[in-house]
């Protein structure tokens, strides 16, 4: 199948089953605007749809990964524009106006909503919802020139695409405070402290994630997708109901050929050949 081109994203193939997305739009440090958003959400969608991709690597520049939602397309926005744009969907499609309605932000989550394994790999600046896209990967990764931050306070607003509760999550609740109130930027080594990211080396952040994408994706894909879906419950669950789900995958993955064929191939002191099935 012929690889889709994007005017505001570039997609490559690094190593065999793994998916690279660059964020390619420089002149406004990949500030992220409705066209740009809807570019590495088409983009995203298509890599995870791939049956030969195992891991999706989502990159920056080399000064910014994403310089956050675009302040020049937001500035004009009032709460009057958002409920005209939902009266008129409510008049003109009443019968889907609930999904025209919840589908405005739905596609922000994009990322979480992927089967594949997301690797963020950032350098530079990563702020508003640049850091809040970043959030929403599987694992983060940064060059030691990563610079992250929540500034929505200094514009007068919050961080709206998902920034104080992934962040309280992570790093728990004052720094999360710490960062959406005052809007402070921290660097890599902080962020690593922090437990944010994992730091590599200056000028290695992308061969560093293909390495990390290229082990992933040499795996079952079905235990990684049941691992992914595994650690993601824990953010949304109940410790008592994340065990039992957990539990339940677990049994279900023996009946997968991988879980046959893993388990026989150590036995036998040999390679597993996966076949996904
Ligand atoms: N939106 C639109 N344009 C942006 C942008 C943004 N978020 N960030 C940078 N740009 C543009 C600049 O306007 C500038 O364009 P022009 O050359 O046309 O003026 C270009 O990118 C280069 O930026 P700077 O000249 O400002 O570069 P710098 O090195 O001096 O500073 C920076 C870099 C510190 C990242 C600074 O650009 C900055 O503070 N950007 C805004 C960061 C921010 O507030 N992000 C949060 C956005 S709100 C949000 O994301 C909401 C949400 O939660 C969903």
């Amino acid at each position: 199948r012929a690889q889709r081109e994007y005017a505001n994203v570039l997609v490559s193939r690094p190593s065999p089953g793994v998916a690279l997305i660059t964020l390619n739009r420089p002149k406004a440090l990949n500030a992220l605007n409705a066209v740009h958003f809807q570019d590495i959400s088409e983009a995203m969608k298509e890599a995870d749809e791939d049956v030969s991709v195992g891991a999706i690597i989502l990159t920056g520049s080399e000064r910014a990964f994403a310089a956050g939602a675009d302040i020049k397309e937001m500035k004009d926005k009032s709460c009057e524009y958002l409920s005209l744009v939902i009266e008129y969907f409510r008049i003109k499609f009443p019968e889907v106006a609930e999904a025209y309605t919840t589908n405005f932000l739905a596609d922000w989550e994009v990322i979480t909503q992927l089967k594949k394994p997301v690797i963020a790999a950032v350098s530079g600046y990563a702020l508003g919802g640049g850091l809040e896209l970043a959030l929403q990967a599987d694992i983060l990764l940064a060059a030691p020139s990563a610079q992250l931050g929540q500034p929505e306070v200094n514009l007068g607003v919050i961080p709206g695409g998902g920034g104080t509760q992934r962040l309280a999550r992570l790093v728990g609740k004052s720094r999360a405070m710490e960062l959406v109130l005052t809007g402070r930027i921290i660097g890599a080594d902080e962020a690593e402290r922090w437990g944010i990211v994992r730091v590599v080396r200056e000028g290695s952040v992308v061969d560093e994630a293909v390495k990390v994408a290229s082990d992933i994706a040499s795996k079952g894909r079905i235990a990684v997708g049941a691992g992914k879906e595994a650690v993601n419950a824990a953010f949304e669950m109940s410790l008592a109901e994340g065990l039992r789900f957990e539990r339940r995958l677990f049994h279900a993955l023996f009946s997968t050929k991988d879980q046959k064929e893993g388990m026989a191939a150590f036995s036998e002191k040999r390679r597993a050949e996966w076949t996904h099935s």
